[in-house]
């Protein structure tokens, strides 16, 4: 048995205080200790993105990262992003562009999508591309996933665009 430490860390909003091995991963921690087994493990050696989370919004190799390390961040794994049982935009615009298969690597390249669009919310194709090079998929040939986050990107810029307007009209009124 080894000696056990205290993390604290935020996972999709709830704060969380864990007793854990220094050993231990953030992917095991987040699926064997808090039971979030949207994150999958696949290579298990940082090369295929399938279990990509995000810590303080940078996307990371959940099975590499030692939960040590997480101390005092906020992660985000895939059962954040819906919201009261509503689908994120980029996790609605896979389902409706058929952009997965097996869906091993879905959860990774949700999450990488994740962080593209919150660092850039309209990326060309090739961004997209070069956005998502760190994950592997074997199933779909990689076009559906890459016309998902255009179409996920195109829904974020079309609800930015409602908003504004919505707030100028606001305005309007108010004056
Ligand atoms: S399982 Fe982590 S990168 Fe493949
Ligand atoms: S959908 Fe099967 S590995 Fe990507």
């Amino acid at each position: 048995m080894h000696e056990l430490v205290t993390i604290e860390l935020s996972v999709n909003g709830v704060a969380r205080s864990l007793l854990i091995e220094p050993r231990e991963t953030l992917a095991e921690v987040l699926r064997d200790r808090l039971g979030l087994t949207g994150t999958k493990v696949s290579c298990d050696a940082q090369v295929c993105g399938a279990c990509t989370v995000l810590v303080d919004g940078l996307a990371m190799s959940a099975c590499t990262y030692l939960a040590v390390d997480a101390d005092g961040r906020a992660v985000r794994t895939v059962e954040g992003l819906a919201t009261d049982g509503v689908l994120a935009p980029v996790q609605q615009a896979f389902v409706d562009k058929a952009a997965f298969q097996c869906g091993f690597c879905t959860s990774g390249m949700l999450m990488a999508a994740t962080a593209l669009l919150e660092d850039n919310p309209t990326p060309t194709r090739e961004e997209v591309v070069r956005g998502l090079e760190g994950n592997i998929c074997r199933c779909t040939g990689y076009v559906p996933i890459v016309e998902a986050v255009l179409a996920a990107s195109r829904a974020g810029d079309a609800a930015g665009a409602a908003r504004i307007e919505q707030g100028s009209e606001n305005s309007g009124g108010a004056r």
